[in-house]
């Protein structure tokens, strides 16, 4: 029988990148330090397990809406909630760090708020909305010398990490192109706009920032696989959109007419990648497929296949992963499922081992821009039907 054991093993590629152990990241570390954490945002904001980390208490919870913070108190048994980050902000003064599940288009703000007041931060994705923004998160950290790290779930997806593991390990050879996507459908057109109670309206009746979101200005579930697995960075990008008739084009903040993005983007190692994110579209999820010298990676895509390696001529086979839960960066009472293909439970870990280690966390403000910024510039290009434009880089000097 070819099990899932001897095809890890037995393969010439896969063989060499060892790929049985799990390397999602350095162990836990072992020491008493406690970091204390504010969380802000009871919807996504709950799902990060913090508590559940030995080295970490969550001291304080805020959101704006009650029924979110009793959420939060739940969650992660705090009974210090604040109606408010700002308050928080002014008031608290157990915190070491905050991590900011707010809108989209608020995480600068935040951000730049919370190292103001000289806390590191994990922040949700995009890292930012505007390249002002981006400019602006550069220089806060690079002043202030405080940790920053963005919570991409798509860097710690199982099939993510292996990739990674064996790009370092030389089983792909170069990866010369990658194809990237983001789906994830709006739903019914009519409802879109009767169902008050969905997530693109506020309790009180009002759009969310998600009405009308730019599909590019959310990049970073694809960007993830690319700066996430290779390091390398997106030097300039064209792109097209789609859009019809509906009041989520015509009638949105961001003046933005596209239900759906695709971008070719060329990197600094002369790599090509085609990202796409719909909103409109019979397909869901986040998934790549990594085009290398020596094979392809695919993974799972929407029930019509499973995840696959192909080797230059040879046959298609079925890839099953490690089980990395039982990486050492887990401590023991974190090796559960979590949401996002299992990725919660490792960033949250990766943020609280960063702080107590007193090093940079994986996804620093570097990779969060390098994985952000493209698609500002993107959707910048959608406008001007496919103008190849430059994206400008937010590395160190
Ligand atoms: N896979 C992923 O990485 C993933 C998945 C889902 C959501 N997200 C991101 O996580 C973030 C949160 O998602 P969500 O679905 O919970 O969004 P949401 O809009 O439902 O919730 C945001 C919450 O932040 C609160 N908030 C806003 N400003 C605040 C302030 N000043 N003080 C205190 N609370 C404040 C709001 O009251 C709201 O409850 C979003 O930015 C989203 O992009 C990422």
């Amino acid at each position: 029988m070819t099990d899932r054991r001897e095809f890890l093993l037995g393969t010439g590629a896969l063989a060499a990148a060892g790929l049985m152990l799990g390397q999602a990241g350095r162990p836990a570390p072992d020491s008493a330090k406690k970091i204390r954490l504010g969380v802000v945002g009871g919807g996504f904001g709950t799902q990060f397990y913090f508590n559940e980390h030995p080295n970490c208490q969550v001291t304080a919870v805020t959101d704006l809406r009650a029924d979110r913070r009793q959420k939060l108190r739940d969650t992660y048994r705090c009974d210090t909630a604040y109606d408010s980050l700002e308050e928080m902000l002014r008031r608290e003064k157990n915190l070491d760090a905050v991590a900011i599940f707010s809108g989209a288009v608020d995480h600068c703000r935040h951000v730049e708020a919370v190292m103001r007041r000289g806390l590191h931060v994990l922040s949700a994705v995009p890292a930012c909305f505007t390249l002002e923004e981006a400019a602006r998160l550069k220089e806060i950290k690079e002043k202030t010398g405080l940790r920053y790290m963005m919570a991409e779930t798509s860097c710690y997806r199982p099939g993510c990490i292996y990739a990674r593991n064996l790009f370092r390990q030389g089983g792909f050879g170069e990866i010369f192109y990658s194809e990237l996507a983001y789906y994830h459908d709006r739903g019914e057109l009519d409802e879109l706009i009767a169902d008050k109670r969905s997530r693109f309206y506020e309790p009180d009746g009002r759009r969310s920032w998600r009405w009308g979101l730019p599909p590019l200005h959310y990049p970073t579930h694809c960007l993830g696989f690319v700066v996430g697995v290779t390091g390398e960075r997106v030097k300039s990008v064209s792109a097209l959109g789609w859009g019809s008739k509906h009041p989520y084009l015509s009638e949105n903040p961001y003046r933005n007419p596209f239900w759906n993005e695709s971008a070719l983007m060329e990197t600094n190692r002369g790599h090509m990648v085609r990202c796409n994110v719909f909103w409109l579209v019979g397909e869901d999820g986040e998934r790549a497929q990594w085009y290398g010298e020596k094979g392809t990676l695919y993974m799972a895509n929407g029930g019509l296949h499973g995840d696959v390696w192909r080797e230059r001529m040879a046959k298609a086979r079925p890839l099953a992963y490690p089980n990395y839960l039982e990486d050492p960066m887990l401590p023991p009472s974190m090796r559960h499922g979590s949401g996002h293909g299992g990725s919660h439970a490792f960033l949250a870990a990766e943020f609280i081992n960063a702080l107590v280690e007193d090093r940079e966390p994986v996804i620093n403000v570097y990779e969060a821009l390098a994985m952000t910024a493209p698609g500002i510039v993107g959707h910048q290009s959608a406008l001007k039907n496919g103008e190849r434009l430059k994206v400008p880089s937010f590395d160190p000097a």
